[in-house]
């Protein structure tokens, strides 16, 4: 495999690390010229969640398309792809095992190089996919199912980590508390739908500060706070789901905002970026604007199609690795977990 520093022209990268199957192809590092995303939520929602059996195996089904779709909609073939860009981790390394897999095979195939990239490192640099891409450092805020972490990034290749979760990431407090309201998976989607026309300020839910520890997160006590409520109601009449949910969803922007805020105001930085899955949440993307603007600072938001998970996001983080000569060895392997702290 190459080990030098290389510009790559026609990129491609994949995306396996939970259950979408995905594959981008980027151009000069700057030109994304497809982004094609299977989606295996129609199969999970069945379960109420992610079933990772299953998700492995729906995987394996639908890479070869889906890396052929990719090349279609570029306009090319595999024998122009000069790089690869594959997801290593975090996520489930059932899925993640097939993605990896199927990238090693194919760059030493074509003895074109092969770098393995972070699926949060991924989430950050979704934003540079935006038409005014913040300048650096900025407050990177990623915030998805399984993640809900802050950081401070300084430039393509490295973020430092300021705070994460305890506990529930936001976007799996969200499907759970859609669960307790028998609503489908995934639940931020429909809670944030329903939560439009219900009344934010209708049940009072708590926002973990955690003062010694101020950029970390939790939400399994606003879980169990809605949790309680709904048995509370339960049995008195017809749920106001619309108000929990309105509710729930405050309680979750509130803190996302005010800790992202006194990050930037901590740092220093008055650029701020909000990705992964729940930055598409409406409520989350018109406060975090409102407030930042009230201080004269700057939020960033992707396009919400590249929030949720996607290879476009890969493929850029990948871009700048392999142009930095960051390659994966031959029998690199998988990792469910973040194995380092900051990027
Ligand atoms: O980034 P992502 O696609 O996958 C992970 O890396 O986890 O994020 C998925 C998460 C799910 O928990 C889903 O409920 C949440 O993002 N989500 C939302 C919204 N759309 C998706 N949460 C709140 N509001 C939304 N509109
Ligand atoms: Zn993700």
């Amino acid at each position: 495999m190459i080990t030098d520093k290389f510009n790559p022209k026609n990129l491609l990268a994949i995306e396996t690390s939970c259950d979408e199957t995905a594959a981008a192809v980027l151009r000069d590092g700057r030109q994304l010229m497809s982004n094609v995303v299977a989606s295996q939520v129609h199969i999970h929602k069945e379960y109420g969640g992610i079933v990772p059996e299953l998700a492995s195996r729906h995987h394996l089904e639908d890479i070869v398309r889906v890396v052929e779709k990719a090349l279609l909609d570029a306009n090319t073939d595999r024998s122009a792809i000069d790089a690869i860009a594959v997801t290593q981790g975090p996520g489930l390394v059932g899925s993640l095992v097939v993605g990896l897999s199927f990238a090693k095979a194919l760059a030493m195939a074509r003895g074109i190089p092969l770098t393995g990239v972070n699926h949060l490192h991924a989430h950050l640099s979704s934003v540079f996919l935006c038409e005014h891409p913040p300048l650096f450092p900025f407050v990177g805020l990623v915030v998805s199912g399984g993640h809900t972490n802050l950081y401070v990034v300084n430039d393509f290749l490295s973020a430092e980590l300021l705070g994460q979760t305890r506990d529930d990431a936001a976007g799996e407090a969200f499907d759970k508390v859609a669960k307790m309201l028998e609503l489908e998976y995934p639940g931020g989607p429909i809670i944030s739908q329903l939560a439009e026309k219900g009344d934010p300020c209708a049940f009072s839910y708590p926002r973990a500060k955690l003062p010694k520890t101020p950029f970390d997160f939790s939400f399994s006590g606003l879980k169990t706070s809605v949790l309680t409520s709904v048995k509370k109601l339960s049995g008195q009449g017809p749920l106001p789901v619309q108000d929990i949910c309105a509710s729930f969803q405050e309680a979750v922007v509130d803190v996302l905002v005010e800790k992202t805020l006194s990050a930037a105001k901590n740092y220093d930085i008055n650029r701020i970026a909000v990705t992964g899955g729940v930055a598409t949440n409406s409520r989350l993307r018109a406060r975090m604007a409102e407030e930042t603007k009230k201080l004269g600072y700057k939020a960033f938001f992707p396009y919400p199609e590249l929030c949720t998970d996607n290879a476009a996001m890969v493929a850029l983080t990948g871009y700048h690795q392999i142009k930095a000569g960051i390659l994966a060895k031959e029998d690199a392997d998988v990792y469910s977990r973040l194995p380092l702290l900051s990027i």
